[in-house]
């Protein structure tokens, strides 16, 4: 009879997860007919009625039930009023917690939390909780935080880590069929959210574009085509824009290979791109008739100018991400909120740039 009791409630409990809210009712009821209170249980709550406590939001089914020997066996000696050694067991294992509820730990990638044989009530109180799913502290980040030292304050932090049900945007609790336990592959998984504009908050009120759209521009960046975290970090970070390495966001700087603004890009690439000589390998953005390094001429002399804190940003030509032309080259600029047009063009060996911050420039190279 009582295994046939479980079984029944096994498959209600499977039958839950596939069917709409309304019948979940029904199915509730069903259940509530099969998880029943022994005459021992009838008894607990005269001296335990802080178990079901209806002050609660939430309370387990079985416990609002009183259906205690799900999870306790008291002997007679129980029952004297004194709780005399071992008279009434604990039930912790998460087996038992499976008599009625799916596995949690038959996808490859576990959590460590589900480790040892009690873990489930490390996380979730077996009787009532103000918060679901049972959850043993009053928000997720805190329970997170009972294990992990995770800070997600820093120069620049990210929404889905601040707002809403934070870790759970990302990781699933039990196991799951990725790395760290993401909903996802990582690349899958941010681009399931920046896959259309994001109107921004935290770090500078914006619009952040679409980045699915950059990578499949024409001019996506070969360096974007692997995964996000080779340049961001998740949770948050010390530099902007959750980079891993520094980067300033502004269009000007001043340029120094020390206190490098650009250092994110100078993690694959390399800065003898930006000597003014020696530089014929290193870049194909030269003018080798005027034996001029236009990265050097623009990044770190400022095009000429005076004031070397005009320095142009790589921001100015190429997107990190992709841009619609080739060589990774934007299409327009904005200065002073301004749109300014960038219309770039290959020619043999070189390339020219048409109507944009200046006239028609072409820029060739030798060999
Ligand atoms: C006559 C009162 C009384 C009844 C009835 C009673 N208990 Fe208890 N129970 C106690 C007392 C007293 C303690 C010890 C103090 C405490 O932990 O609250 C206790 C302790 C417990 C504990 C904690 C044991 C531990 O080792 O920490 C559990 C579990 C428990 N009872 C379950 C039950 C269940 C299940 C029932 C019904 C089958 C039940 N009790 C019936 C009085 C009672
Ligand atoms: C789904 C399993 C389950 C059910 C059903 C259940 N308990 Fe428990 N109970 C536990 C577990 C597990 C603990 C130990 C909690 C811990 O380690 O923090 C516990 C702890 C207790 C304690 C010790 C004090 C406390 O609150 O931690 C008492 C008393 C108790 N239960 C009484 C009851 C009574 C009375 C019922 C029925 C109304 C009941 N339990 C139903 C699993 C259950
Ligand atoms: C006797 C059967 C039974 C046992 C044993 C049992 N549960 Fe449950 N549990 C239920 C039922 C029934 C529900 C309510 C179903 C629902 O609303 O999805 C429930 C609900 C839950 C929920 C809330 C689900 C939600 O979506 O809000 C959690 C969490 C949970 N149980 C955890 C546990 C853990 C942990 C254990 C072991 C300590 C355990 N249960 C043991 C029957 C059981
Ligand atoms: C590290 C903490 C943690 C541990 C350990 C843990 N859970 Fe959970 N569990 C959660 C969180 C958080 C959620 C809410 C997930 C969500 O809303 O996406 C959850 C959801 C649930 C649910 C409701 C939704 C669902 O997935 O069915 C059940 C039932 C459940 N857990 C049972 C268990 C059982 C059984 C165990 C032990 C094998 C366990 N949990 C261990 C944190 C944990
Ligand atoms: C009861 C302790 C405990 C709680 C609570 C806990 N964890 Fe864990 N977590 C662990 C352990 C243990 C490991 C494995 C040790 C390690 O890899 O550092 C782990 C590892 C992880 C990992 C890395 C997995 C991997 O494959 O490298 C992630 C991600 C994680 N936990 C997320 C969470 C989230 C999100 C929460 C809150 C819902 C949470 N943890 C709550 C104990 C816990
Ligand atoms: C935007 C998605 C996202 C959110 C939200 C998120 N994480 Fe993560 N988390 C990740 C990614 C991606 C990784 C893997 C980082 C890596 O491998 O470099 C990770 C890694 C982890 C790890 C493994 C250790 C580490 O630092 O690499 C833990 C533990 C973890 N997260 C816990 C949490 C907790 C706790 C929260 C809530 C406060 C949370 N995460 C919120 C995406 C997220
Ligand atoms: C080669 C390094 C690199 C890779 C790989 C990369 N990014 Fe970025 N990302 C950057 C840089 C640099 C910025 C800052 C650009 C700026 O200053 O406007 C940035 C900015 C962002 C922004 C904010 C944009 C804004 O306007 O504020 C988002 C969102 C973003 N990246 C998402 C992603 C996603 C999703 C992926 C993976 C598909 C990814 N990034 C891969 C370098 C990279
Ligand atoms: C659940 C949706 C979601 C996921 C998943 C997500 N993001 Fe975001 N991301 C946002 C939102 C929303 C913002 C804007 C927050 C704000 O400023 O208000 C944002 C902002 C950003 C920013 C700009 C940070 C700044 O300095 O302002 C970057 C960079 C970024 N995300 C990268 C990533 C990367 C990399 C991943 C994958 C590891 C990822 N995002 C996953 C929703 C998401
Ligand atoms: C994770 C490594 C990585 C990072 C970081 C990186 N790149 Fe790249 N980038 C590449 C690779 C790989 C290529 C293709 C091979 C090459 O040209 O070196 C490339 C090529 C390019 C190209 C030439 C595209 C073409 O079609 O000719 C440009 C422009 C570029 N990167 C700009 C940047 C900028 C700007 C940054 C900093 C925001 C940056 N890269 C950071 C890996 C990276
Ligand atoms: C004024 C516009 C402009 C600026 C500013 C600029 N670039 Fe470029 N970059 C180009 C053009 C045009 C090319 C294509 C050269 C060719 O092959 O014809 C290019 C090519 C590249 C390449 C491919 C290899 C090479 O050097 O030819 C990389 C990598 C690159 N840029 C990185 C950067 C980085 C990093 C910055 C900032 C430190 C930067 N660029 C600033 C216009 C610019």
């Amino acid at each position: 009879m009582f295994k046939n009791k479980v079984w029944m409630i096994t498959l209600v409990i499977t039958l839950f997860g596939s069917v709409q809210a309304s019948g979940r009712e029904s199915l509730l009821k069903l259940l509530a007919n099969n998880i029943k209170a022994t005459a021992d249980d009838a008894m607990c709550l005269d001296c335990h009625s802080g178990v079901a406590d209806n002050t609660m939001n939430f309370i387990h089914y079985p416990a609002g039930a009183g259906a205690c020997s799900y999870c306790h066996t008291a002997k007679p000696e129980h029952f004297g009023g004194d709780n005399p050694q071992g008279s009434v067991s604990i039930n912790r294992k998460a087996e038992n917690c499976y008599t009625c509820h799916e596995r949690k730990d038959e996808n490859p990638v576990l959590h460590g939390a589900l480790a040892d044989v009690d873990s489930c009530v490390n996380c979730h109180n077996p009787h009532s909780s103000n918060v679901r799913p049972l959850l043993r502290t009053e928000t997720v980040p805190a329970l997170c935080s009972t294990c992990h030292d995770i800070s997600v304050q820093g120069k620049s932090q990210h929404g889905p880590v601040i707002n809403g049900q934070t870790c759970l945007n990302c990781h699933t609790p039990h196991s799951g069929k990725h790395q760290k336990l993401l909903h996802k592959p990582a690349k899958d998984l941010c681009l399931a959210c920046h896959n259309k504009e994001i109107q921004a908050t935290l770090n500078g009120a914006r619009t952040i574009p679409n980045i699915q759209k950059k990578l499949e521009m024409a001019g996506a960046h070969p360096g974007a085509a692997g995964s996000c975290l080779d340049c961001h970090k998740a949770h948050k970070s010390e530099n902007n824009r959750l980079l891993t390495s520094p980067w300033s966001v502004k269009t000007y700087n001043t340029y120094a290979e020390q206190e490098n603004p650009y250092s994110m890009c100078f993690t694959c690439h390399q800065t003898d791109m930006l000597k003014k000589t020696d530089f014929v390998s290193d870049t194909g953005f030269r003018n080798d008739t005027k034996k001029l390094n236009l990265h050097w001429f623009h990044v770190v002399d400022a095009a000429g100018s005076e004031d070397k804190s005009r320095g142009r940003s790589c921001k100015i030509c190429h997107d990190p991400h992709g841009a619609p032309q080739a060589h990774d080259v934007n299409n327009t600029w904005f200065m002073n909120g301004n749109p300014i047009k960038i219309e770039y063009q290959l020619i043999d060996n070189g390339g020219q740039c048409t109507k944009s911050c200046h006239a028609t420039r072409q820029y060739r190279r030798e060999n």
